[in-house]
């Protein structure tokens, strides 16, 4: 399989936080969701590979070039979104145009005012005056109007209404349907994933907890709950993010224990939410401990 996007060690280090051997691959004419909590990294991530930021070590390959040598190439190619407008606010979308079309090679001027009237944006008021929606589609209309083979957007439906965050998706998905194009894009809103995602990376402090297909991710984990007795010290050792309430306990554990578990212990598949939430636990643990 083909990969777009090829992550390898990357670190970085900031004086508070530290990106630690962040590996990841997205394959051509797929969705990866990228996600995790607050300040796990996601935009610092993003930022790298974009170099907007720079590396300590490891390397990113964008169609098979590297983003630092190959900079100007690659930025051709990649329709970037952020979770905050990055466009004058001052001017409307007609001016917008005129400042970046001569920058994209590829820039298609019909197809950039066909999305804006999909979108129902309007062509002569300030983009600063949109709305959080309106915004986000604007980016995105810019995104996608130079022939980008790959989107990597930054909590792109973040602050979106559901409504508007469900015609988000659906364009995604249908920018993603000839299959020669690729996403990326951080959330910490789990839904999005289990609609659209095919692949998944989870960043937790800086490091990737999973990378891999959502469907194995789906399969990988089970919740488990039974009395505080039947958390034996041998179980919790391969729980994630165990806790004990007075009523019992709740954990998470990977699925290949669980024929050791005991017939009065309750499991029952594992969430993507309940896998950011166990992993959070489990972090907790460790620092107070
Ligand atoms: N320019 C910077 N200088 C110092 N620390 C930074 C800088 N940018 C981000 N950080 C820190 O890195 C951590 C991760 O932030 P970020 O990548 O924005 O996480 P996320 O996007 O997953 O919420 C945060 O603790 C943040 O304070
Ligand atoms: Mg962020």
């Amino acid at each position: 399989m083909e990969n777009v996007l090829e992550i390898e060690g990357l670190c970085k280090h900031y004086p508070e936080f530290s990106l630690k051997d962040v590996s990841f691959a997205l394959p051509k004419g797929y969705i990866m969701g990228f996600v995790g909590q607050n300040g796990a990294g996601k935009t610092t991530t993003i930022r790298t590979i974009l170099n907007m930021a720079h590396m300590d070590s490891g390397s990113v390959k964008i169609f098979g070039l590297d983003s630092v040598k190959d900079d100007v190439k690659i930025k051709q190619d990649i329709g970037v979104v952020y979770d905050d407008l990055y466009f004058a606010s001052h001017l409307n979308a007609k001016q917008i145009e005129s400042q970046i079309k001569g920058f994209y090679a590829n820039w298609d001027s019909r197809q950039y005012y066909t999305y804006l009237e999909k979108f129902n944006l309007p062509k002569n008021k300030k983009v600063g005056s949109f709305s959080k929606g309106m915004k986000m589609k604007f980016m995105l209309a810019t995104a996608l109007s130079h022939n980008a083979k790959v989107l990597i957007l930054d909590e792109p439906t973040s602050g979106l209404d559901p409504v508007a965050r469900d015609e988000l998706l659906d364009i995604l998905a249908e920018y993603i349907q000839d299959e020669e194009r690729s996403i990326l894009f951080s959330t910490h809103i789990t839904a999005d994933l289990e609609r659209i995602a095919d692949y998944i990376t989870i960043l937790h402090d800086g490091k990737v907890f999973y990378s891999g297909t959502k469907d194995e991710l789906m399969e990988k984990y089970v919740v488990i709950k039974g009395a505080n007795e039947n958390l034996t010290k041998d179980l919790q050792e391969k729980t994630i993010g165990s806790h004990m309430y007075r009523n019992g306990f709740e954990a998470m554990l990977a699925k290949e224990y669980i024929n050791e578990l005991t017939p009065d212990i309750d499991y029952e598949k594992a969430s993507i939410d309940d896998i950011l939430v166990y992993i959070a636990k489990e972090a907790a643990h460790e620092k107070r401990n």
